[in-house]
């Protein structure tokens, strides 16, 4: 009696022959089986002997293509639990001016902070000259780990100019959008920014705050908020998301057409 093959019973062997490193073989196998929809999101994975064996190649193997896997956000590890298949990642878009409130809830996840620093700031030559602001002016500095649905996604370090929003830093936003409150409190209205973007590696203290390894891969954003007259800068922010969780999303056009 012949029973239906196990999805990994159909495995494709990894090629003794090919040039391709065979941990790369085996991370570009279980990718394919990832993105192909044959492993589902928390799914579990065989351990590392099962997959010793199902591949036949060395546990050093097996390591190093799980933690290329992990790194990539394709796999997570649990201490004691095995290896699961990760959520995919959220796809954000870099064109629109939106919150990370706005973000979170347009993907029905429950948006959310732990504020870990506020605090009032003057003599700030450094924001002074990104934010175009008077010598003498006060900002807040609000630095928050964002959460969607409880699981930390980015650490998120905000000035705000105190003049357009004074007494902010007595509010408590573990579960309120900033921009939501600077529309609604002090009728500010964001209305253009300009982005950088660059990768940078999880230090020490991100690890910490975000719950992930150090050197995990990050998308790093500094952001200057204006208002609509797109010349009075509002907010300076650095976000650190985490590259296990996000892509980023673009549309291209042929120019001219
Ligand atoms: C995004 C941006 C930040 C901005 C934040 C406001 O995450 N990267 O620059 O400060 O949104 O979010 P919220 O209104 O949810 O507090």
């Amino acid at each position: 009696m012949s029973s239906e093959p196990e999805p990994w019973e159909r495995t494709l062997i990894v090629n003794r022959n090919s040039p391709l490193p065979l941990y790369y073989q085996l991370k570009e196998i279980l990718k394919a089986k990832i993105e192909g929809g044959k492993l589902k999101p928390h799914e579990r994975l065989p351990s590392e002997t099962e997959l010793v064996q199902l591949f036949q190649v060395s546990r050093m193997t097996v390591r190093q293509a799980l933690v290329e896997l992990e790194n990539e956000g394709f796999i997570r590890r649990r201490q004691g639990q095995g290896t699961f298949v990760a959520e995919p990642k959220l796809r954000q878009g870099l064109l629109r001016l939106t919150s990370f409130t706005e973000d979170m809830e347009a993907r029905g996840l429950r948006p959310g902070a732990r504020v870990l620093a506020v605090e009032v700031l003057s003599g700030e030559e450094e924001l002074v000259r990104r934010l175009k602001a008077a010598p003498d002016e006060q900002f807040v500095r609000l630095e928050r780990v964002r959460l969607a649905d409880a699981e930390p996604m980015a650490l998120e370090i905000s000035f705000l100019r105190r003049k357009f929003c004074p007494g902010i830093e007595e509010i408590d936003f573990t579960d309120r959008s900033l921009y939501e409150t600077l529309r609604s409190r002090y009728g500010i209205y964001l209305g253009w920014a300009e982005q950088t973007l660059e990768v940078k590696l999880a230090d020490d203290y991100e690890a910490d705050v975000l719950k992930v390894k150090k050197g995990l891969p990050m998308w790093r954003m500094e952001r200057l908020t204006y208002l609509e007259d797109r010349a009075t800068a509002v907010e300076y922010v650095c976000s650190t998301y985490r590259g296990d969780r996000y892509k980023l999303y673009t549309e291209l056009e042929v120019r001219g057409r």
